[in-house]
Order: C-alpha cells, then structure tokens, then sequence
C-alpha cells in the first residue's frame, strides 16, 4: 500500500519527519548506545565503517562527524573491496561498525565474517531486526525505518543519517562538554520540521526535474561532507532514472570532469557548509564560464552568495550545520523521484536492481 502516494518511494521520501521523529525517541533512551561500553567505548581509537551503496554515503558523512566531534579516526570502505583487502595491523581499540539496510548485503556480510575472524568487534547498524547481520554482530543498532519497498533506498538512509548522529554525540562525550553535545542533541529533535519545511519546496524540485527528460548525463559536486551526499545524489538518479550521473570533490573538477562540461549536462552544486561557500562558488564559476548549467542545494543564505553563477536552485530552510547533510538529501531523493516520472520508467524496481543484493 502506497498511502495514497503514486510509488513506494515517494510515500517513503515523505515518512523521513516520522522515521526521525521515531528515532530520536528511541536513542534518547541512552541503553541503546551505551551498550557501546561493553566495548569499552572509552577506549575506540579507530572506527573502520563497511558498507556498500547508499549505506556507504551514509558512513562518509559519519565519518566527518566523528573526526571533528571525538577526534576519533575514521576509515570508510567499501564492503566489496575490503573483503579482500590486505589489512593493516589491527589495533586494541580498533573496531568495525557496519552499515545496512538489509542487513543481508553479499559483501558486508563476508565482510563482518572476515572481522570476526580476525577478533576486530562488529558494531551493525541494520534496519532488517531479524536480518543475518544483525544476528552476528557483537552489537546491533537499529535503524527503525520500517520496511524499506522502494528499491531506491531514501528512508533508511535518513535512518542511517540519524542513528549515526546520535552514535557520534554519543562519542563526542568523551571531549566536548555536555552542554555542546546537548546542544547538538536538541538540532536532531529539530530535524523533523526542518524534512518537512524541505519537503514543501518539491515544486522547485520538480521543475529541475522535467529539465532532466532528455539529459544523458549529470555531475554532482559538494564539498566536506557534502561530496558524500553528491555522490548519493548521483547514484539515486542514475538508479531511479538511468541518467549517467557522476559526483565529484567540487575542488577536483578542474583536475579532469571540467572537460565533461558543456551546456548539455546540468550541474548539481550543494552548498552545504557555510566556510567552503566562496571556495564552492569559484569552483561553479569555471562551469558557468563553459557554458554549464549550475543548479544550487542550498538555504536561502547560501543561494544569495551563489546568485550569480546559478541558473537553477533549490532552496532547503536553514539548518544547523551538524544536521544539513540530512536536510540536504531530500531534494536529491525528490530529483531522482521526479526525474524517474517525467522519463516514464518504473520508479520502485528500476531495471537490473535487486532491493537486496544477496549474490557477490
Ligand atoms: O541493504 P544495504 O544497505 O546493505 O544495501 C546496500 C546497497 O545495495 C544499497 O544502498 C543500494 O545502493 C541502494 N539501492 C541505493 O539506493
């Protein structure tokens, strides 16, 4: 049942403020993260986070920030390769934290096999409850999406935005004090209205989108953790609507992509963080001056600074920098959504996908 929406996917997209909402109720409850402490939590020195897809992008952004709230290493991997991957010596205080929806990947579960083997505590953070990963994990955070239909994973992804929010304040409380991770705490009991005040600009979204009918190829770029949210921004649209979209460090563009550039392919730009916006828009600036269509993500702040080599935007309410990426995704869920319609294809199952990729 799709709730009265067309497709599963868009009745999903517009359960993130529940899912959020549901989330946060469930982490306040500190029982669920301090189950961390039989890791002896004060101690993690390095995070290794494993994943594939969707998930993966979810863990780039974690990895931010972890690093700039606990000073904690991060390495982010993709599962399929780190299966096989010659590994460095593993710390005491090493740990792998694994990231699913379906908690049935092919490559993270090798993956979390191989760790156990080697004695490196597993962490999974699975949105499947009864799925393998969660049983084999040494510790299991739930996502709490609810099922997932939509091949296009956009819900749980948010889920996996959240949980991984929470896990990182829940780390930063070794060094920062209570009252700045409190703070922090109080920006994601804000997120669900922000979602919702994102979910009202669709309309902007849909324009860009009926722009993408006869587009064959798109580049995303953001910077810090926005190129991650680039990089799902490109895979949703390449998934949903079979555009070849491809999403760079807007600071590499002038080492290769910018040669891709003419006034065919459209440019999707986020503007996430406030101190990389002047570093974003120079970098937009070399697009506009090929010829490049640049379309904006960003807040009404960020849009004014970037006026002049915009052609398109699509304005998300301001935010707190910690919670953005989240508010950032939703009009990259509802680009690829639009996109898929206006192009006619089957938005929930695209073609050669499986939700689930239980095969290596
Ligand atoms: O179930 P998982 O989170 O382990 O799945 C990982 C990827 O297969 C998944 O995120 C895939 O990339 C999605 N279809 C993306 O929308």
């Amino acid at each position: 049942d799709t709730g009265g929406h067309s497709h599963f996917m868009a009745k999903e997209i517009y359960e993130q403020p529940a899912v959020i909402d549901q989330i946060n109720r469930l982490y306040r409850d500190r029982s669920l993260l301090d189950q961390l402490f039989s890791l002896d939590a004060a101690r993690i020195r390095r995070i290794n986070f494993v994943a594939c897809g969707s998930s993966f992008h979810a863990a780039s952004v974690a990895r931010h920030w972890i690093q700039s709230m606990s000073g904690i290493e991060c390495t982010v991997h993709v599962a399929s390769e780190y299966r096989y991957e010659a590994l460095p010596r593993i710390y005491p205080g090493e740990v792998a934290i694994l990231v699913s929806q379906s908690g049935e990947t092919a490559d993270t579960l090798a993956a979390l096999e191989r760790l156990r083997r080697l004695g490196m505590p597993v962490i999974a953070i699975v949105n499947e409850s009864g799925s393998t990963m969660a049983r084999l994990a040494d510790i299991t955070l739930p996502l709490a999406a609810g099922p997932e239909i939509g091949v296009a994973s956009t819900k749980a992804f948010m889920a996996q935005l959240v949980v991984m929010a929470h896990l990182s304040l829940h780390l930063a409380l070794r060094q920062a004090s209570p009252t700045i991770t409190g703070r922090l705490r109080d920006h994601l009991l804000r997120l669900p209205a922000l979602i919702d005040a994102a979910l009202h600009n669709e309309p902007a979204v849909i324009e860009a989108a009926s722009g993408l009918a006869g587009v064959s190829s798109a580049l995303f770029l953001g910077r810090g953790p926005f190129q991650a949210l680039a990089a799902e921004g490109a895979l949703k649209l390449k998934e949903t609507s079979y555009i070849h979209a491809e999403a760079f460090p807007a600071g590499e563009l002038k080492h290769g992509p910018l040669a891709l550039v003419d006034d065919a392919m459209p440019v999707f730009a986020l503007a996430g963080s406030d101190d990389l916006r002047p570093k974003l828009a120079s970098n937009l600036r070399e697009v506009t001056a090929r010829g490049g269509q640049v379309h904006v993500i960003g807040d009404r702040e960020s849009m004014l600074s970037m006026a002049d080599v915009a052609s398109g935007m699509m304005t998300v309410p301001r935010a707190p920098e910690f919670i953005r990426p989240m508010v950032a995704a939703v009009p990259l869920q509802l680009l690829a959504y639009h996109a898929a319609c206006v192009r006619g294809l089957d938005v929930d199952r695209p073609r050669n996908l499986a939700k689930s990729v239980t095969v290596e």
